[in-house]
Formats: structure tokens, sequence, C-alpha cells
């Protein structure tokens, strides 16, 4: 046996390098293996911030060409350098993943560089030197979910990896799924100036989000020119020379008809990634859709071993991991860390983004809640008309009897950035009135949701 150590983390997403960072702080003596090349997992690589990246500079460009000369700034021959945006989007990547050595590096965590294995519960071995652990935490991520029929070369039928390096821009870009990669990423490439047409196999898009925020995000996706095919699946895809023709049926069963496309984006969800690890010759419990089984403290079955982010329940969000990465590493030093699953946030980076907290009325209506709404749109918002940018609503969602605040979902500029004010009014267990009682800038955006948070008790005063 080589060194040992208190923990080893495996994989260094913002699950795995959170843990080690935060079990250091603690005193705790923690490695982190890492079989990629770089630190900072699918987020920081290739999604997250690649993403991001690419949804700004298309964002500047969108703006100068369709939107400045309405503010009487006027410029002409807009172009793009499409090798350039890519170019600055891996400077982005490096400069992150390069943050997380240096973080590494100042707490004193050990970066294992390989694949690990689990050979036996209290081991991990990397590249043939096999290390004790006191304890090891699984954070090894997830990978997207394949569709049969359709088979991903990276090229002409790109995963969202593919996606984010396209040496063209494509003719017209087929995305199949309408969520969260699916929508930031065709709206990239639409506003770069591909047709883009998104295959749904559900009635609407982000099924997961509020309905009604759901319908409008449609409407104004659509406004901007992308088209969406709902209830209808992708049954097989043949490729040819001058692109890919995709056979489409209705999610019901009905009849064939073709999709021609320049690049075909696979985006229908990401499933748990623990390939590799042996887990199952050591017997740690899997769930049907193949994510660790974790207890409330993110042990599994197996004594000293843990998972968190991705690769288990929950939502495959970089914040959710990051969470639970310094909770276990709480747990484990003897603390009591914890994550509040009422009050995660979620946001599609489109524009206008797209962000949601808490329970949506579909899930209050399911447990026969009581409750009030309270809306308010950005039509009415100065700041909104300010910038020209007065597309959705904020609504919240408040307990009818004790008015705390239950969950609120907003579709608007920069509605990513407004929700933070609602995770934190909801982990104070606020009511809607703490929110409408508190007094905010003007003219800001934030002051919607104070709007939205009187139209709980139905005084809102600018509407
Ligand atoms: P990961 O980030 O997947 O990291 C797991 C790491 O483990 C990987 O680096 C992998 O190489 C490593 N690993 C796996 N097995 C082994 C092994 N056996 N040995 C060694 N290393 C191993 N979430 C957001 O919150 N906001 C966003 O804007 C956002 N945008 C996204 C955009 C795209 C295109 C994609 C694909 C995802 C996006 N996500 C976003 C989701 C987010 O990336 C994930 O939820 C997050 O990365 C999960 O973190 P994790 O630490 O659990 O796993
Ligand atoms: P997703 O779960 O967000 O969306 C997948 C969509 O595909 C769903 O609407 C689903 O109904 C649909 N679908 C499933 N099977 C289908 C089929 N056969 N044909 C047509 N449609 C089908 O998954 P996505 O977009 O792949 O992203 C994976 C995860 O990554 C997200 O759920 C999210 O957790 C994370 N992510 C987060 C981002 C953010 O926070 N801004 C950005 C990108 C990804």
């Amino acid at each position: 046996m080589s060194e040992s150590f208190d923990l080893i983390v495996i994989g260094a997403g913002p699950g795995g390098y959170v843990c080690a960072i935060r079990a250091a702080q603690l005193g705790i003596k923690v490695a982190c293996v890492e079989k990629r090349a770089t630190l900072g997992g699918t987020c920081l690589n290739v999604g997250c911030i690649p993403s991001k990246a690419l949804l700004h500079s298309s964002e500047h460009y969108e703006e100068t060409k369709h939107k400045l000369a309405d503010h009487g700034v006027l410029v002409e021959g807009v172009k793009i350098d499409l090798a350039r945006m890519l170019a600055r989007k891996g400077e982005v990547v490096s400069a992150n993943v390069k943050g997380v050595e240096f973080l590494f590096k100042k707490n004193k965590v050990t970066w294992l560089k390989g694949e690990a294995t689990i050979p036996a519960p209290g081991q991990v071995a990397v590249e043939g030197t096999t290390y004790a652990a006191k304890n090891i935490v699984i954070a090894t991520g997830s990978e997207s979910i394949p569709l049969p029929g359709v088979e991903v070369d990276e090229k002409q039928i790109v995963t969202s990896t593919g996606g984010l390096e396209l040496e063209k821009v494509p003719g017209h870009l087929v995305v199949i799924g309408g969520g969260y990669i699916g929508l930031e990423l065709g709206s990239v490439w639409r506003r770069l100036g591909a047709e883009v047409t998104v295959v749904e196999f559900l009635d609407r898009l982000v099924p997961t989000m509020d309905t009604e925020v759901g319908k409008q995000f449609e409407r104004v996706l659509g406004k901007q020119g992308i088209k969406t095919k709902l209830k209808t699946k992708v049954t097989g895809a043949k490729k040819g020379k001058d692109g890919v023709t995709l056979t489409l049926e209705p999610a019901a069963g009905g009849a064939a008809e073709t999709l021609k496309a320049d690049v075909v984006l696979v985006a229908i969800g990401r499933r748990a990634y623990t390939a590799g690890l042996g887990l199952k010759e050591i017997g740690v419990a899997l769930d049907d859709r193949g994510r660790v089984v974790t207890d409330g403290h993110y042990a599994t079955n197996i004594p000293g071993l843990y998972a968190i982010g991705d690769a288990i329940v929950g939502p495959m969000l970089a914040h959710k991991a990051e969470e639970e990465g310094v909770a276990v590493a709480e747990i484990l030093a003897g603390q009591h860390g914890h994550v509040n699953y009422n009050a995660i946030p979620g946001v599609v980076y489109t524009w206008p983004e797209v962000a949601s907290i808490g329970e949506t009325e579909e899930q209050l209506k399911a447990r026969g809640a009581s409750y009030n709404v309270g809306k308010f749109p950005f039509t009415a918002n100065a700041r909104a008309r300010a910038m020209g940018d007065t597309d959705g609503f904020v609504k919240i969602l408040a307990d009818k009897t004790t008015d705390r605040v239950l969950g609120a979902h907003i579709i608007g500029a920069d509605a990513g950035t407004l929700i933070a004010e609602i995770a934190i009014a909801m982990e104070f267990g606020a009511s809607a009135e703490d929110v409408a009682r508190t007094c905010h800038a003007h003219p800001s955006l934030n002051e919607s949701v104070k709007e939205a948070a009187l139209a709980v008790a139905g005084r809102a005063l600018h509407i």
C-alpha cells in the first residue's frame, strides 16, 4: 500500500473539487483523483463555463446586429470571427481550470492524476498504485444519454461537447430535446445565424419548470426564430455527405416524416457516470437509473464510501453538487453539513433567462396545497423598459395561511441573478410580505421581485 489519506475524492468536478477543498480547510488529509488532463469536471471543461462563454459572445453579436440601432448606436459591417469566439471560450475554460489547480495547491489537496478504481472498501487504485483511504467520496458526475438510432460522431451528430466546438455555423441545426442544453446551445447557434429546430418528446419545453413560464419561454424563443416540434420523437438518423436525414414520429405514434439537418445536437438528458470504478464488484447499491444510492448523509451501503453530485439523485446542477461536496466534507469532520433541497435554483441562461426555485404551481396543486400567486410583468418595470428588455414576468408562490414563500419562477432579463434574493428569502423562511417590505433600489429589475411579492397580497403598486 502506498500513501494513505483521511479522504480520497474521486472526480474533480464542482462536487469533488469543492469537497476536497472544504475537507482540507477542516484539517482532513485529502487527495482528489481526476482522469481528465485538467481539473473542474464537466462544468468547467465542457459544460457550464464554455457554454456561458459562447452564450455571452453570441449575445454580444445579436445585440450589436439587431438591438443597438434601437438605442441609437449604429454599427455597420458586423461580422463573426467564429475561430476567435471559440478561442476565447478556450481561454475562459483554461483560466478557470488553472484556478482550481491553484486552489488545490493553496489548500494542500493532492491531485492524483489518472483513472480511479475502488478495489476494496478503504482503497483507491490509480495508475497501478493503491492508496489507503479512511473515507472515499464518489463524485464521478454524469454523461450524455445516447439516443438509439442516432449515433453520435461529435461532428454531424453531436452531444453538448461537440456542440460547443462546431467549426462553422450550421445551416440547419436540429436539437433533439428541449431542455437546458438544447435551448442554451440552440440559442447560441441561432444567434450566430443557424436555422434551429427543437424536437421535444413532451408537450412543452423545459418540462421540469413551471408550465406558465415554459409556455411564455416557448413564445419568446419562437419570436427569436427557434422552431419547436413538440410531442415528437426521433426514431432514426441517416448520415450523408450533405447532412443528416432524421426520421420523426408523433410521440404517441403515427405517420413518420423526415427532417434534414446539417448538424444534429442530441440533448435528451444526462445519466450518472460510474463506469470502471468497480462498484458492482464491491457491492455498492445503485438505483434503476444507475445512480449511487445514498442516505441523508451521502453514505452508500458500504461503510466509509460516500457519493455526491450528478452521480446521485437530484437535479444535475453544479451548485447542487458543490453544496453536497461541502456538506459531506463537514459531516466527515464531525460537523452538521446539510443541503436544503427546497431552495436550489435552476437557471436556463438564454436571453431572456429563465430561473426557478422551490415548488411549481403544478407541484403545489398535486399535493393539494393552498397558496397565493403574485405576478409582475417586466413591461411595468422602469429599468426593464430603459434597457429595452421587457419580455417576461416574476411569479411568486406563497402559502395561503402563513404567507411563507414556497417557490418563485422568473422569465426575464437577468432572471438567474434575480432568483438569488428568493433563495435567501426561502433559506430564512421569509414570507412574501418580508420580501415586499424590503427596500429595493430604484430603478432595478429586482423591483419586479418586490412587486410580485406585493402582488401575493393583491397590492402591487406599479400595475
Ligand atoms: P462532473 O462535473 O461531471 O465531474 C466529474 C469528474 O469526475 C469528471 O471530471 C470526470 O473526468 C471525473 N471522473 C469520472 N470517473 C472517474 C474515475 N474513475 N477516476 C477519475 N476521475 C473520474 N450546471 C449548472 O449548474 N449551471 C450551468 O450553467 C450548467 N451548464 C451545463 C452545460 C452543459 C453543456 C452541461 C453538459 C452541463 C451543464 N451543467 C450546468 C451541469 C453541470 O455541469 C453538472 O451538474 C456538474 O458538472 C456536476 O458536477 P459533478 O462534480 O457531480 O460531476
Ligand atoms: P434536460 O433533462 O434538461 O432536457 C432533456 C429534454 O429532452 C427534456 O425536455 C425531455 O423531455 C426531452 N427528451 C427526452 N427524451 C427525448 C427523446 N427521445 N426525443 C425528444 N426529446 C426527448 O437534459 P439536457 O438538456 O440534456 O441537460 C442535461 C442536464 O444538464 C440538465 O438537466 C441540467 O441538469 C444540466 N444543465 C444545466 C444547465 C444550467 O444549469 N443552465 C445548462 C445545461 C445543462
